[in-house]
């Protein structure tokens, strides 16, 4: 594909709204992982699962794919300083970063809008991305303005 009709797909698809969330696991050898991601999508109820899709170009892609364990926090508007911060190249330090360590050892990032803790339930390899589908453990919401990402930016339905 040409960079211009890279850029094209891009733009098409970037017209479907989403919200953000930031995927969180922890590494075979014992580091916190976390990255921002938009492909969060509801898949089934019964079972509960979900999926997102990893990049084959992670740097975390090998802890995402060896991870058992790992939690998916949806955003609120006001926490575009975490989609930043997790959507930066290479290892991102959780120094600065509130959060705390599940039972599991994932991070859990506190004050977002839903969080689902999920086991790996089945991974799909998919062009330049792997499809990971997760069973819900665990998930909780509370009341809030999500974080929304439409065309490339940031957006609010404030
Ligand atoms: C709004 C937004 C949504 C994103 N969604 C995804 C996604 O669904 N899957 C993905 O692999 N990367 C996504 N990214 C890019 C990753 O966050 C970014 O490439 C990753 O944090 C880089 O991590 P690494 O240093 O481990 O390679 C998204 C970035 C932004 C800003």
């Amino acid at each position: 594909m040409t960079d211009a009709t890279s850029l094209n797909l891009r733009k098409s698809l970037g017209k479907f709204a989403t919200g953000v969330t930031v995927v969180t696991c922890r590494s075979g050898d014992g580091r916190s992982c976390g990255i921002t991601a938009n492909s969060f999508s509801s898949v089934s109820l019964d079972p509960p699962l979900i999926l997102w899709n990893i990049a084959k170009t992670c740097n975390s892609l090998d802890a995402y794919l060896e991870a058992e364990h790992y939690a998916i926090h949806v955003l609120t508007n006001d926490q575009v300083h975490l989609a930043s911060h997790f959507a930066q190249t290479d290892h991102k330090s959780y120094e600065r970063i509130e959060h705390s360590i599940s039972d599991n050892g994932v991070p859990i990032l506190p004050d977002v809008l839903a969080r689902f803790d999920c086991r790996t339930y089945q991974i799909y390899d998919a062009g330049d991305h792997h499809i990971i589908v997760g069973e819900i453990l665990h998930h909780e919401n509370h009341a809030g303005s999500p974080l929304l990402y439409y065309s490339g930016n940031y957006a609010s339905l404030d």
